[in-house]
Parts: structure tokens; C-alpha cells; sequence
């Protein structure tokens, strides 16, 4: 995984969501590597395995990252255990199927708590604490979903768009201090995520269905990196068919 072969000093990380998928896989990897690591989960107990395997360099904490004493309390433990932290990597997150008009005020809070003001609070959390280190490096989870709009997963596109939006633009606010920021983003990966990790708007109407169902095909079949490409050959199209108007209002 690491690519740094004159590398010495072992790294801290703090990862939310390791219980399984992509946080589990990115755990066992930093540890295999002999890295620092604050596992999380918001279940701690599945992170026994990990724990008693490596007892000096893995410690478990229970982490909701919707939850902001839980996140305190996490970030607190990594300082007071390891001194430091290095990487965090935002990967928590689970996925929401339905069209806009399908999703309740509760899915949508809940699924922007979990996917974008989840990830911001850790990240405000940990960021005094890079400063001062004078680097850092925080690695958000985001996905081919948080570059191009899918119909039928309106809000799960919104939160991981917004986290986009918000790492690139914060990638600028911390250059200057050693804070590197970095947007992961997957196409479909076997994790759980197309299982228990997708939930689904209670109410179902007719009309939205070719959409939903769509979308739900959508999660389980998508590849990356031909979407992302559609998606910018689009927006240079339309670019170029607006040019004259967009010129025009220049000042
Ligand atoms: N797999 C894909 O195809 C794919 C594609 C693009 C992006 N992603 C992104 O990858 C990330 C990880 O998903 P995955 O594919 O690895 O799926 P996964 O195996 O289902 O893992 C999701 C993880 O997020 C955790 N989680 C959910 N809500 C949480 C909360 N409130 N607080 C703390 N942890 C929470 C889950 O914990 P519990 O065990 O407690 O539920 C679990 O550890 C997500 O952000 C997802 O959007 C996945």
C-alpha cells in the first residue's frame, strides 16, 4: 500500500467505519504495514480480531460519527495513546436509494449527518491538532456518486457532492500548513455496502420507479471511471454550446 520506500517513522491513523468493506480492508492494510492505528466502529466489539492481533499498534473505540462526544472522545484517545494524528480517513457512510420526492426530512437529515456533517466534524476536530503538528493528511470517502448526479439517489449524490466540494476547496485552506487533503472515489466495490449499508425511502411512488430501480441497478453495476468520463464529455459540450451566452455576461 505504501509506495514510500525511504520511509521510517510509523504512521497514526484514525479510520471511522471499520467494522467492514473499505474501513476494514484500509485497517488491516495500515496495520499489516506497522502503522498506528485508532480503529473505530460503532459497534468496538467487531473490532476484537484486529485488536488482538496487533496489541501494541491497534486500539478500538466505539465511534457514531453522528455523534459529536463520541468523536471528541475518539480523537482524544488517539492523542493520549499514540501523541499524534497523521491520517484520518473519513470512510463512514452508507447509501440511500430513492427519488427526491420519495426520501422524508429524516432520511435526508440522517443520510448528510452520516455522509458530509459526519466527516466535517471530525475533520474540524482533528485539523487544530495537524496545524500544530504541521502536517496531516485527511483522506475523505467519497464516490463516483459525488461526481455525477444518478436519478433515483438524489441525496446520497447531494452529501457526497458536498463533501467533494468542501475537500477541494479545504485542500486550498491547509496547503499552506502541511495538511494534505485527498477525495477517494469508488465505483461498485463488493463491500456490504450493497446490502445492509443501502438504505431505502419508506415511501415508494409509481412514477419514480423506472428511476429508483434504476439507481438500485445503478449501485450494484456502476463503473467509475466510463461515468466520470460521460460526465465531463457532457459538461464540455454544454460548455461549448453556452460559450457565447456565458462570454457575454462578462464584465
Ligand atoms: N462499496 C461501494 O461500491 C462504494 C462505492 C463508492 C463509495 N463507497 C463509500 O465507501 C464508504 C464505505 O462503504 P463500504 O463500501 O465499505 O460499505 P460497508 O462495508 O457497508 O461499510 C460502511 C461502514 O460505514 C459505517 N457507518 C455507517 N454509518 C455510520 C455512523 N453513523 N457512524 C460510524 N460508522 C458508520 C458502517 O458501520 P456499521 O458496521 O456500524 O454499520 C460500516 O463500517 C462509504 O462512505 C460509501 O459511501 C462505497
Amino acid at each position: 500500500m505504501n509506495s514510500d520506500k525511504n520511509r521510517v517513522t510509523p504512521k497514526v491513523w484514525l479510520i471511522t467505519g471499520c467494522s467492514t468493506g473499505f474501513g476494514r480492508a484500509l485497517a488491516e492494510a495500515v496495520l499489516k504495514q506497522g502503522d498506528y492505528l485508532l480503529a473505530t466502529a460503532r459497534k468496538p466489539e467487531q473490532l476484537r480480531a484486529l485488536t488482538k492481533h496487533y496489541p501494541e499498534t491497534a486500539k478500538a473505540v466505539r465511534l457514531d460519527v453522528t455523534v459529536s462526544q463520541d468523536i471528541q472522545a475518539a480523537v482524544d484517545t488517539a492523542i493520549a495513546t499514540f501523541g499524534r494524528i497523521d491520517v484520518l480517513v473519513n470512510n463512514a457512510g452508507y447509501g440511500l436509494i430513492g427519488a427526491l420526492e420519495e426520501v422524508n426530512d429524516t432520511d435526508i437529515r440522517r443520510q448528510f449527518e452520516t455522509n458530509f456533517f459526519g466527516a466535517l466534524r471530525l475533520i474540524r476536530t482533528v485539523l487544530p491538532l495537524m496545524r500544530q503538528q504541521g502536517s496531516g493528511h485527511i483522506v475523505n470517502m467519497s464516490s463516483t456518486a459525488g461526481l455525477v448526479g444518478f436519478g433515483g439517489s438524489s441525496i446520497y449524490c447531494g452529501a457526497k457532492f458536498a463533501l467533494e466540494g468542501t475537500s477541494e476547496a479545504l485542500a486550498k485552506e491547509v496547503k499552506s500548513f502541511g495538511i494534505k487533503v485527498t477525495l477517494i472515489e469508488p465505483g461498485a466495490f463488493r463491500t456490504d455496502f450493497n446490502g445492509r449499508s443501502l438504505a431505502a425511502a419508506e415511501q415508494s411512488i409509481d412514477a419514480y420507479v423506472p428511476v429508483s430501480g434504476a439507481s438500485l441497478q445503478w449501485f450494484k453495476e456502476m463503473d467509475g471511471m466510463s461515468l466520470i468520463q460521460e460526465k465531463l464529455e457532457w459538461v464540455k459540450t454544454d460548455l461549448d454550446a453556452w460559450q457565447q451566452v456565458t462570454v457575454s455576461t462578462d464584465y
